[in-house]
């Protein structure tokens, strides 16, 4: 019985250490960047992620260096955390990674990845990338929408007057969600979703942004889909079906026969429609909700978390850096006027405070996973066919030997004379500081993006003093579509 039980422990340890020495010698013969062993059996490293992926890999970096190499179930992925890197995968091999992996979330609610950011490198994906960049996301296309934007600010700020009146504390987040999602469903479809037309839709829109941040299991253990753990799969398709008919609805109104004289309406979905030739019944309708969603879920979550952001870090950190920008806007913006995009380029101290604001607090952390569809060679690495990239900005935003004083709010530092005076933010090669990624995937909305956040942040600290209870950001997050603080943040409007 004994010796029975010692030759059963011996024949297991034989197999872990056959299965050990395989997994060193192959790794060796592949030449893969540094890792933390072979993983658990099935799952990989997935174990080593937890609910916040960024923090977690930053750690597993700080102990293995600037590249970590994955497997998550059966996916080969290299994590990057340096701006050397950075630019050696996003900028020196930007077309070898610029595929995207197939995802089940996009299969499922972007009617079969049809929308941009889901396809693969090829030529459509090109095209519709080619129509978003200069047709819809372009600075002359996003100013020709300017008006939409000032009249939603107007009706904020109106509503956030009312609430100072009663002495109110607001959740920052929730009002800057609803602004943004009316701004964004005028400007795709002349209809405001707090509107009665749409009154279902931030309900759902909201539950599938916290769908997305799970993981679904067949995109890394293919062959355990029929799994389904928590029915995650299943509550995902009912939200897709849901969300699928609120813009079978828009479409229906907009396809229905009219007047041949009457102009078409002057917004997105006109675009849309007569990029995709699409009429009742087109094999292109899926394509067009596609990329009606892929712009709401791009812009929204995003969006909304870096104004949350700035406001948290403005209102927390010692109250000069809040009263510098009041002061720099009313130098330029009269009391009780609404500031304008027109101002942005008399008011650097705002500019600093989004580019300080995203440094700290990205989005997306760890940008969208970039695909290699073919082995490379990359860094004195060879990594395999497949592979799929994340760069981690949060953990680069944080670095000290990229940043002076990284973990503190200090916009200065973007200012003439300042220490990351020649950063940039939108456009530039600054590796340092890539909130929108870069390349030919980088975001085609980060112009879009960098005028709602300041035109946002501009009017609440214009127009408002705010008070709030707490003294610290509180160093809790939590990860949907964007990283947001986990509680949302609140204070109070007094009118200025
Ligand atoms: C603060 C706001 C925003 C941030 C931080 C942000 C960030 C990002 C990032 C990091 C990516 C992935 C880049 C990569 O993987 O290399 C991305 C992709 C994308 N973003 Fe944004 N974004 C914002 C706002 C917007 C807005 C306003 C729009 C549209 C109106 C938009 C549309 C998109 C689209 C369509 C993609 C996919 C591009 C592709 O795969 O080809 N984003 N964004």
């Amino acid at each position: 019985m004994h010796s029975d039980i010692i030759t059963n422990w011996a024949a297991v340890l034989g197999v872990v250490f056959l299965i050990w020495l395989w997994a060193r010698i192959h790794r060796k013969r592949q030449r893969l960047p540094p890792g933390p062993g072979i993983g658990i059996p099935i799952l990989g490293h997935m174990h080593l992620l937890g609910p916040l992926p960024h923090r977690s890999i930053h750690k597993l970096s700080q102990k293995i260096g600037p590249i970590v190499f994955l497997r998550l179930g059966c996916r080969p992925t290299v994590i990057v955390s340096s701006p050397s890197l950075s630019r050696e995968f996003l900028h020196d091999h930007d077309e070898a990674f610029a595929f995207r992996p197939t995802m089940e979330f996009g299969k499922l609610v972007f009617y079969d990845q049809g929308s941009a950011c889901m396809q693969p490198d090829d030529p459509r994906w090109k095209a519709i990338r080619r129509m978003f960049a200069q047709e819809v996301l372009s600075p002359k296309s996003v100013l020709k929408y300017k008006n939409i934007r000032d009249d939603e600010v107007r009706i904020l700020m109106q509503e956030i007057r009312c609430k100072a009146a009663t002495g109110e504390s607001i959740e920052i987040r929730t009002f800057a969600n609803r602004w943004i999602l009316n701004v964004m469903t005028r400007f795709l479809f002349s209809r405001r979703a707090s509107g009665d037309e749409l009154s279902e839709f931030p309900k759902v829109f909201k539950v599938l942004s916290e769908l997305f941040a799970q993981p679904l299991i067949g995109d890394f253990v293919p062959y355990l889909r029929w799994l389904d753990p928590g029915g995650l799969r299943k509550r995902v398709k009912l939200q897709a079906k849901l969300m699928d008919a609120i813009l079978e609805n828009i479409l229906a109104k907009r396809l229905q026969p009219h007047d041949s004289n009457e102009a078409p309406p002057a917004d997105v979905l006109t675009v849309f429609l007569n990029f995709f030739g699409v009429s009742n019944n087109s094999s292109e309708l899926g394509a067009v909700k596609a990329c009606i969603l892929e712009i709401l879920t791009g812009s929204t979550d995003t969006t909304t978390a870096a104004v949350e952001w700035a406001m948290a870090e403005l209102l927390c950190a010692p109250k000069l850096r809040l009263q510098t920008l009041q002061d720099e806007l009313s130098a330029v913006v009269s009391a009780g006027q609404q500031v304008e995009e027109s101002h942005f380029n008399s008011l650097p101290y705002l500019q600093a405070v989004i580019k300080e604001t995203l440094r700290l607090h990205p989005s997306v952390p760890l940008l969208l996973p970039h695909l290699a569809r073919d082995p490379i060679e990359i860094a004195g690495f060879l990594l395999p066919e497949h592979t799929r990239l994340f760069v981690n900005v949060w953990a680069i935003g944080r670095d000290e030997n990229v940043w002076e004083a990284a973990h503190e709010f200090r916009p200065e530092r973007f200012l003439p004379g300042g220490s990351a005076s020649d950063v940039t933010l939108v456009g530039g090669q600054s590796y340092q500081l890539m909130p929108f990624g870069y390349g030919r995937r980088g975001c085609p909305g980060s112009h879009l993006a960098v005028t709602m956040v300041s035109l946002l942040v501009a009017n609440l600290v214009h127009n408002f003093t705010w008070s709030s209870s707490l003294s610290n950001i509180p160093d809790d997050e939590v990860m949907g579509m964007s990283n947001m603080l986990a509680k949302p943040f609140t204070a109070s409007p007094i009118i200025r």
